[in-house]
């Protein structure tokens, strides 16, 4: 079987180790000569470079293994960037959460006026990369997982329309492994009908192989207990916010039975909730630097402390299987059935054509073909057109460098009350994100 040069683009990110673990236990089907780290932040990615060096030559010394801040070191000689950057790190998240609260608005990594802040972020970091990974290796294909990822992949489709990036969410993925448990199955058996944004859309149909629908039995369980289930399925969303936010897809459900959300529709539907029970002094931001960063960043100096990682708390980050999925799918053509970021062209029959929109895709050689899956309902449809726009808005502020556009991103954004709130919050936004943004007039 050939064998692939894979850098991870956000070295240093929390992610790496565990994704790092579980392309090693996926060896067999997707065969590394060689992994490398790329980061900006070189401090930052050395700890977790120098604990994987010690770790790769125990457990896979044929992989060729390097961490680098150098660009053409990181991009040259590569079959695939698996990209997971985080620009202004958790400093800059604790900011997107944090400042909109002042305003009496929810504060969200991605929702809201902190996606928006974000989106502004990723977008230069994002481009960087992929014309990095064009200048180097221009053969090669991203795999970004990298956040906000609607408004990302938005700032791709206009400014990298050529680019080979493929945009995908471990979010769906996370919630069928849920739903495989609630109807006591595994989720490779499983095959979904979905559509929306990212993080804004809904399950229309659960099936098995055999084509038994289970979207009645799994709305059953959701109207009385969300998607929290009893045995802990997924390792990331497992915090305790994280369970809050499980057991909130029944109020999801209660207005809208139809279908299945995906958990992250909270934000929009019941901001004033989120709003009241957020706590400023410790958000989502300092759980994170508290409980992984923390973990992980411990993990990797106590095997560079011992020289080994033997026993090591490095886990596998299993549910993000999805990645070295969506890697053989291009590699192998083996159009795997996966939900991707892409441009609608019709996917959603009632839906703008240039939308990118999260919909199942069968995955090969030349990338991701929509799947059909017709007609939406008004409702939906209309919230997904408000925050389609805001969305294409931020992107166009972007490039524009239009505060007035930003401006109205933020008062068209749901979990914004006026355009006087939406002023305040974009000047306050604008002075912390001063070192990231571009200049706005
Ligand atoms: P993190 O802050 O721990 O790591 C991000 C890394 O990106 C940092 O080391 C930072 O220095 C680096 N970085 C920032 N800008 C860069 C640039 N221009 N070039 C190269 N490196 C750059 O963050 P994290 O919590 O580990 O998340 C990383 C990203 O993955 C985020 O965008 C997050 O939203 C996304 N994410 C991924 C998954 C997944 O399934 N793996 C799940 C949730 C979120
Ligand atoms: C993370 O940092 O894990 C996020 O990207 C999602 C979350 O858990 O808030």
């Amino acid at each position: 079987m050939k064998k692939f040069s894979v850098v991870i683009a956000g070295g240093g990110s929390t992610f790496t180790p565990g994704i790092v673990m579980m392309m090693l236990d996926h060896l067999d089907r997707f065969p590394l000569r060689k992994l490398k780290l790329y980061d900006n932040d070189g401090d930052r990615q050395s700890v977790l470079g120098e604990a994987l060096e010690i770790l790769l030559k125990e457990q896979a010394p044929e992989v060729e293994f390097s961490y680098t801040t150098d660009p053409k070191e990181g991009f040259e000689d590569i079959d695939f960037c698996m990209a997971h950057i985080r620009v202004g790190k958790y400093e800059m998240r604790e900011q997107d959460e944090k400042v909109p609260l002042k305003h009496g608005v929810i504060g969200q990594e991605t929702c809201g006026p902190g996606g928006i802040a974000y989106g502004m972020r990723s977008i230069t970091g994002m481009l960087e990369i992929i014309d990095y990974m064009e200048q180097y290796s221009p053969d090669a294909w991203m795999l970004n997982y990298s956040n906000p990822a609607s408004i990302v992949a938005e700032a791709c489709r206009i400014l990298r329309p050529d680019s080979k990036v493929l945009n995908i969410c471990d979010m769906p993925v996370g919630t069928l492994r849920r739903m495989s448990q609630i109807i006591e199955k595994t989720p490779a058996e499983l095959e979904v009908r979905y559509f929306g944004l990212n993080h804004f859309g809904w399950w229309t149909s659960v099936k098995d192989r055999e084509g038994n629908e289970y979207i009645d039995q799994i709305r059953a369980y959701v109207a009385e207990n969300g998607y929290l289930t009893q045995v802990e399925v997924d390792t990331q969303h497992t915090d305790p916010s994280w369970q809050e936010t499980h057991k909130k897809a029944k109020d999801l459900l209660a207005v809208n039975p139809r279908y299945l959300p995906n958990t992250y529709l909270k934000y929009y539907l019941y901001p004033d909730y989120e709003f009241e029970k957020a706590t400023p002094d410790f958000t989502r931001a300092n759980e994170v630097m508290a409980g992984r960063e923390k973990k992980v960043f411990s993990a990797a100096r106590a095997i560079i402390e011992k020289g080994t990682a033997v026993d090591s708390g490095f886990e596998i980050d299993a549910h993000a299987s999805f990645i070295v999925d969506l890697a053989r799918a291009i590699a192998f053509n083996t159009h795997e059935r996966m939900l991707m970021i892409v441009e609608n062209n019709g996917a959603i029959a009632n839906f703008p054509d240039d939308a990118m929109v999260e919909v199942p895709c069968l995955v090969g050689t030349d990338g991701p073909e929509p799947l059909a899956q017709g007609k939406i309902p008004e409702f939906e449809q209309a919230l997904m057109y408000q925050q389609l726009t805001v969305e294409k808005l931020v992107v166009q502020a972007y490039i524009e460098k239009s505060y007035q556009k930003l401006w109205q991103a933020l008062t068209l954004s749901k979990t914004v009350p006026s355009a006087k709130v939406a002023k305040d919050l974009l000047d306050d936004l604008i002075e912390v994100n001063k070192d990231y943004w571009p200049e706005l007039s």
